[in-house]
């Protein structure tokens, strides 16, 4: 597809961590990602065996690969190819055959056959300026059927600018001191300074705007956000 020379380079910006093989295969060691309380979240929310997901920014497919069995389609969209290569490795393992890795991005991804019941992204919007996070979001939308369920977590700011020092530093000075058992001080202070997460109090009108009614908002600290959103 021919895209103007202005358009966003989304493998560019997506982590150059998450384009590491290393990185990769270490990564759920590191994010210690258990998916069942989201799965469960959508199938009290309609997810069934005839449901089609896609899972925006899916990384090595923590929850896509938990999805998988209880839907019937899953679409994984990732920037990185190392990602999507431990993804479809863990799928062939797994003997799922209803998951497709899409090389892929949020602004880039084009929908197949009949449009989504339910997206979900965990962790991978703030890897897009503000700019380019509101078209996403009207991507994520137009993959959707009207009444599908977007379900949207990501680190997202739910402070005031003039708690912004204090908030972002207790939350380093909270993080565990080895790599291996997670997010270090300097893997988020890389965070804050080189990625793009929003106030909550921008984001949330982006999502609106996108098409969307924000149906649940939770906010688990300061710097993390959950959002339930249903596509009008
Ligand atoms: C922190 S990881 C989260 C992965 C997974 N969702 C999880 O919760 O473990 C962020 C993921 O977003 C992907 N990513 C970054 N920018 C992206 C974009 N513009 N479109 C799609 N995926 C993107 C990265 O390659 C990476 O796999």
């Amino acid at each position: 597809m021919n895209r103007p020379p202005w358009f966003f380079d989304e493998p560019a910006h997506a982590g150059a961590e998450h384009l590491d093989p290393a990185y990769v295969a270490a990564y759920d060691r590191k994010a210690q990602t258990d998916p069942s309380s989201d799965l469960a979240r959508l199938q009290r929310l309609g997810l069934d065996d005839t449901s089609t997901l896609v899972d925006f920014g899916a990384g090595t497919g923590t929850f896509a690969l938990a999805a998988a069995p209880a839907c019937g389609r899953v679409v994984a969209v990732d920037a990185s190819a190392a990602m999507l290569d431990m993804l479809r490795d863990r799928a062939r393992r797994m003997g799922l055959i209803n998951i497709d890795a899409a090389h892929s991005g949020f602004l880039t991804y084009t929908h197949q056959g009949a449009p989504a019941d339910f997206a979900y992204s965990r962790n991978a919007l703030h890897h897009l300026p503000d700019f380019w996070k509101s078209l996403a979001l009207e991507r994520v939308a137009a993959t959707l059927r009207p009444g599908g369920i977007f379900y949207l977590r990501d680190l997202v700011y739910s402070f005031a600018p003039e708690d912004a020092s204090r908030v972002i530093d207790g939350w380093l000075a909270r993080a565990p001191a080895r790599p291996e058992e997670g997010y270090t001080a300097a893997d988020l202070a890389t965070h804050v300074r080189e990625e793009y997460s929003t106030y909550s109090w921008l984001l949330e009108p982006m999502i609106a705007r996108a098409g969307f009614e924000i149906r649940d908002a939770e906010y688990p600290s300061a710097v993390f956000a959950a959002y339930t959103c249903v596509r009008r």
